[in-house]
């Protein structure tokens, strides 16, 4: 097949990742199988692709949003459909970092890299090779000889390898290895750390370059078989089935990628990388008919796991599941019934394998409705008004499995114009032997024993959510906004005064701040030129979840590699460049990349087009209740208006049992009868407002 044969602007029904049914492709689409297939066949046709070469990562190179906007508005051509290539040659190690014109038919620009900004992401065909290479070398062979081990029972667990100035790591692709024991095709290796022992393998010359042997620790011999029927006990018969319908179907409407569900407005996305994109997000008003924008783009950027155990086989464990892995990849295919319950709607997800060809991982994203209580609610004692109306979220969610651990990514969408993200942590923790006691009976101080002989190393999760934001508009504007005890004083006679204090952001250098629950510090975002009813700007505010930022010492190599995790905000001015809080090649990246070059320049932010990358998650201390199997654990951040409405937005939601607007009664339970009756022991008919004096509240 040949690029003129292929239909770029037909929307493919079988592929719900094109752009609906409107025959030209958006912009921000995902890219189509044909359009991989595309780049595939104009990137294999250049003169140094070789039979080794493989396909790191190809995604869609976003046009700038200035060109996407002013098309959308009428202004500007339609953009180029562009895609970011990154090519490994396996044989010679060349990378390069490559941009596709789909339509064009070309590579218009090549970059090579020379590993000292770090390396590609790691392939899953580096991955498949470990455990032949460490077979293959006697030291590995010898150090499980002699724990009493061989290469037959033991699982290699490839694992990236941070940066750490070794000199023979320097420009070379390395991984570090370490082992578990597997007792039987279905025991969970997990269960078995092999402790003490590590190797650091190069995947291009396929060695050795090293072999850490430092202590023999015996492997522990839990259980890690969650799913045996012998482990999990006699089943909990006594749980009733909830049975979740919507006999009218779902209320929001799906064209391609574009959701129209209430007053929201945005399209799913879908990178190899990020995973789940949720772009231009806005909120449709009834009374102008436009729809106005809140995010422009959204996902998670970046995800960090650093562990805190400084055992010479450990100190490096420290996992960029994005930048390093390319978590979205992994997502997991999604059952109905099971993953998600309701009336549901799957996304496909549509990648390229390192081979350059499509593939698609069906229902890949889940969106669904779920009642969430109460939205909002009064019993008027005055005019008898019994009034509640029900919360209901749009959920977008997908899940991805990286090694040992389980991730799930859920947006939420409130009908009050919240935005919520959430990350759901479950799987298996990574293990250790936990080494005992010391001679002073203290516990070892960086790891719980999680099970009789089992550690679990301390670690963080830091999720890096990249918001481009865009309130009312891409001239934006964020306030550090903190409660504030105010002193006795003239003024302030009785001491009860409290207020609050409001710093604005101006500069990307001074952006890097720090979630503080105690003053209930928030950041709002506002626009700088709309203002609601009250004069004052529109905006949304960001509440964070105060949690440890990155614990590892400032002077660490991760601390370099990742200062998007030493604060839980920063704020950067636009670039169409800076898409990866940890920069684009995290793989070795000895560090300044990311953050700590996009605020290097300390451009002005104030009222400007702005990015937020906001830093989110927890420091996981691993509990016994955490194995064989972890319980889902949650880290969240909320975006909710502030003075982007005149008033509730929501008092227009019909009351429970009316399906169209019209009231329904059954739920006035005359309430507020009740509460005058209890009080006074009289009844006052509704309508009739008590005014004898027990009112007051
Ligand atoms: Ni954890």
């Amino acid at each position: 097949m040949t690029i003129a044969d292929l239909d770029l602007t037909t929307s493919d029904a079988s592929n719900p990742a094109t752009g609906g049914g409107s025959g030209t492709l958006h912009p921000l689409a995902s890219l189509t199988a044909a359009e991989f297939t595309a780049i595939r066949d104009i990137v294999s046709a250049a003169p140094d692709f070789t039979a080794t070469t493989r396909f790191a990562y190809v995604g869609l190179d976003e046009p700038h949003k200035r060109d996407v906007l002013a098309w959308e508005a009428g202004d500007g051509e339609l953009p180029d459909r562009r895609a970011r290539v990154m090519l490994l040659d396996m044989a010679t190690g060349r990378s390069t970092d490559n941009v596709v014109s789909i339509g064009g038919g070309e590579i218009i620009s090549t970059a090579v890299l020379d590993g000292s900004t770090g390396q590609l992401p790691v392939l899953i065909e580096e991955f498949d090779a470990i455990a032949q290479i460490v077979a293959d070398d006697e030291r590995w062979v010898a150090a499980l000889h002699r724990r009493g081990l061989t290469v037959d029972n033991v699982i290699c667990v490839p694992l990236s390898a941070g940066y750490y100035e070794f000199p023979e790591e320097e420009g070379r692709r390395i991984l570090r290895v370490l082992a578990f024991r597997m007792d039987s095709p279905s025991d969970h290796p997990w269960a078995h750390p092999v402790d003490g022992l590590s190797a650091y393998v190069d995947t291009a010359t396929r060695s050795v370059t090293r072999l850490i042997d430092a202590a023999d620790l015996p492997v522990p011999a839990t259980s890690g078989n969650f799913d045996d029927p012998e482990l999990q006990g006699p089943p909990l018969d006594t749980l009733t089935p909830i049975v979740i319908t919507q006999p009218e179907g779902p209320s929001f409407t799906v064209d391609g990628e574009d959701v129209s569900w209430g007053n929201w407005r945005f399209k799913v996305g879908f990178d190899t990388r990020e995973g789940l994109v949720l772009r231009q997000l806005g909120w449709a008003d009834a009374a102008s008919g436009q729809t106005r924008p809140i995010i422009y783009r959204a996902s998670i950027d970046e995800m960090l796991v650093p562990y805190g155990d400084p055992s010479p086989v450990r100190f490096w464990q420290n996992y960029f599941d994005t930048g390093e892995y390319l978590f979205g990849r992994f997502t997991n295919s999604l059952a109905l019934g099971c993953d998600c319950v309701g009336e549901i709607h799957y996304f496909d997800a549509v990648l390229a394998d390192e081979l350059g060809n499509p593939f698609t991982i069906a229902n890949g994203i889940c969106m669904h409705e779920e009642d969430f209580g109460t939205l909002w609610k009064h019993s008027d004692m005055f005019t008898g008004s019994n009034e509640v109306r029900r919360s209901r979220r749009l959920v977008i969610s997908f899940f991805t499995t990286v090694g040992n651990y389980d991730y799930g990514f859920y947006w939420y969408l409130y009908l009050d114009g919240t935005i919520e993200c959430e990350a759901k942590l479950t799987g298996v923790l990574f293990t250790s032997a936990y080494p005992g006691l010391d001679e002073a009976g203290a516990d070892y101080p960086y790891a719980s024993e999680v099970a009789p002989g089992l550690g679990g190393p301390y670690h963080q999760h830091l999720f890096s959510a990249r918001l481009d934001m865009m309130v009312d508009g891409v001239a934006n504007a964020v306030d550090e906004v903190d409660a504030v005890r105010v002193p006795v004083g003239p003024g302030n006679e009785h001491g009860n005064a409290f207020t609050k204090a409001v710093t604005r952001l101006t500069t990307e250098g001074s952006s890097g701040r720090v979630a503080d629950a105690s003053v209930g510090r928030a950041w709002h975002v506002t626009n700088a030129s709309e203002t609601n009813a009250m004069g004052r700007p529109t905006g949304y505010v960001l509440l964070p979840t105060e949690s440890p930022t990155l614990l590892a010492d400032p002077s660490s190599s991760i601390a370099r590699r990742a200062e998007f995790a030493t604060k839980h905000l920063f704020v950067t001015a636009y670039d169409p460049a800076e898409r990866y809080a940890a920069g684009d090649f995290v793989h070795q990246n000895p560090g300044g990349d990311g953050i700590t070059r996009f605020i290097a320049d300390d451009a002005p932010i104030d009222g400007e087009d702005i990015v937020l990358w906001h830093t989110f998650g927890p420091t996981h201390f691993p509990r016994p209740e955490d194995w064989p199997v972890m319980p889902v654990d949650y880290a969240k951040f909320t975006l909710k208006p502030y003075g982007f409405f005149d008033r509730n937005p929501a008092l227009n939601v019909p009351a429970p049992g009316s399906s169209a607007g019209s009231s329904a009664d059954h739920c006035a339970h005359h309430a507020i009868d009740a509460v005058s009756e209890h009080a006074t022991g009289e009844a006052h008919p509704a309508g009739h407002a008590s005014h004898d004096g027990h009112a007051a509240h």
